[in-house]
């Protein structure tokens, strides 16, 4: 839909966001008409260049082609049957999916916080069936993100940010450990923990990677004490971190992870993915989704995925990931520059991040901040060493200009 075809300027647009809609999220002073590839077009035609990918969405680039075309050819065979029927999008995607990355099932949701849900109730379901009904508890990390439902919020080791604030209670048994201390995963688990679950790079926390020994250290913990091994890969995967999933990256390989964002190339969808070990919990009737599997949602993530694994994105993101990173380090006033890929964090000394990211909107580079003193990019995974060049060029100024 057009501006234009509504009869509203871009004011009065924005007038009826605020009277209408519940206020949740800052905006950009943005009204995103069109995009394509590495940019999103205003209502005028103006140019923005594209650095957050929709929040780690777009990999394959904004409206790729190929994904608008399987969405359209889709739409025409049929938009919605339930997972009562075998849909063959759903079909054809679960195949892909477990064979490209080595798992054993599948079963798809709308969103990543969702994924996590029925991760989380997995490893509870296997933990009760084999050890009896104490036997729930989760270790997650400090500074983690899982979700908004109770479920996820309650793993996302956050007690003190917005988003569990005066949400409380929060759902028994979970422990949140320092994340890279296998020491304080170790200690947080009990005779009752049957799961340990993590992010392999942190995104929202603030963009922290784990290190290898970290990862292969919660796999050898878990194999000693019989817990499942849980990757929240909503944000890791599909090729953000170099890899085709994050997990690749570590040669860690986790009994079940959830993913989500990049997946679905721009349409809603989320998936749980497990080996037969943790999946043995999953029967008939205990989880299950009315929207999950969507036909046309499914026909986006097979040419999404598609697209990643054939033009092997997963290489660029590793290649201009450490091309950028590289950049960032020569800007003014920075403590740090973190991780992995294209998921990539620049943490100021000052708490500059929002103005930076202002500034960088102002010369039209849309980028995003996950704390006072941190920013972080996300770009899809198309872009070129050009695209890094100009963020960068804008990057350092919009730094000068907040300092
Ligand atoms: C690691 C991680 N898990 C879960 C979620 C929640 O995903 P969604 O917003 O699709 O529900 C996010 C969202 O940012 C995330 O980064």
């Amino acid at each position: 839909m057009k501006l234009k075809d509504t009869g509203l300027t871009k004011e009065q647009l924005i007038q009826d966001a605020n009277t209408y809609m519940m206020e949740l999220a800052a905006r950009f002073d943005l009204v995103a008409e069109t995009s394509k590839g590495m940019n999103i077009f205003d209502e005028n035609g103006e140019e923005y260049l594209d650095f957050y990918a929709g929040i780690a969405v777009n990999s394959a680039g904004n409206s790729n082609e190929k994904v608008v075309e399987a969405i359209i050819e889709q739409a025409k065979d049929t938009l919605h049957v339930s997972n009562y029927p075998y849909s063959i999008p759903m079909v054809v995607l679960a195949k892909l999916i477990c064979e490209s990355i080595g798992m054993d099932k599948i079963f798809f949701q709308n969103s990543g916080t969702e994924a996590n849900e029925a991760m989380i109730k997995m490893a509870r379901k296997w933990g009760i069936e084999k050890y009896g009904e104490e036997h729930y508890h989760i270790v997650t990390a400090k500074q983690s993100f899982h979700g908004r439902s109770y479920g996820a919020m309650s793993a996302t080791g956050q007690p003190d940010n917005g988003c569990q604030l005066n949400l409380k209670p929060m759902l028994p048994g979970f422990t949140y450990a320092d994340f890279n201390d296998l020491d304080s995963f170790k200690s947080a688990c009990t005779k009752d923990t049957v799961a340990i679950m993590v992010e392999p790079v942190q995104g929202e926390g603030g963009v922290y990677p784990a290190t290898k020994e970290f990862l292969q250290g919660l796999r050898e913990l878990c194999d000693e004490r019989d817990m499942l091994l849980l990757f929240d890969e909503v944000q890791t995967g599909w090729g953000r971190l170099g890899t085709l999933m994050g997990y690749m990256s570590y040669d860690v390989k986790p009994d079940a992870l959830s993913m989500a964002k990049a997946m679905g190339g721009g349409l809603p969808i989320g998936a749980v993915c497990a080996n037969e070990r943790a999946n043995q919990a999953f029967t008939p009737g205990c989880h299950g989704s009315t929207f999950g599997g969507n036909p046309v949602c499914c026909a986006a993530a097979i040419a999404e995925i598609k697209e990643i694994i054939e033009r092997d994105l997963p290489a660029n993101a590793a290649k201009m990931g450490e091309y950028f990173m590289e950049l960032c380090k020569s800007l003014p006033g920075v403590k740090e520059v973190r991780g992995k890929g294209l998921l990539m964090g620049v943490e100021y000394e000052q708490p500059i991040a929002m103005e930076v990211k202002h500034q960088c909107f102002d010369h039209k580079l849309l980028i995003t901040a996950v704390s006072g003193n941190i920013i972080r990019m996300v770009p899809p995974l198309i872009v070129t060493k050009e695209d890094c060049d100009k963020a960068f060029a804008i990057l350092k100024e919009a730094t000068e200009a907040a300092m």
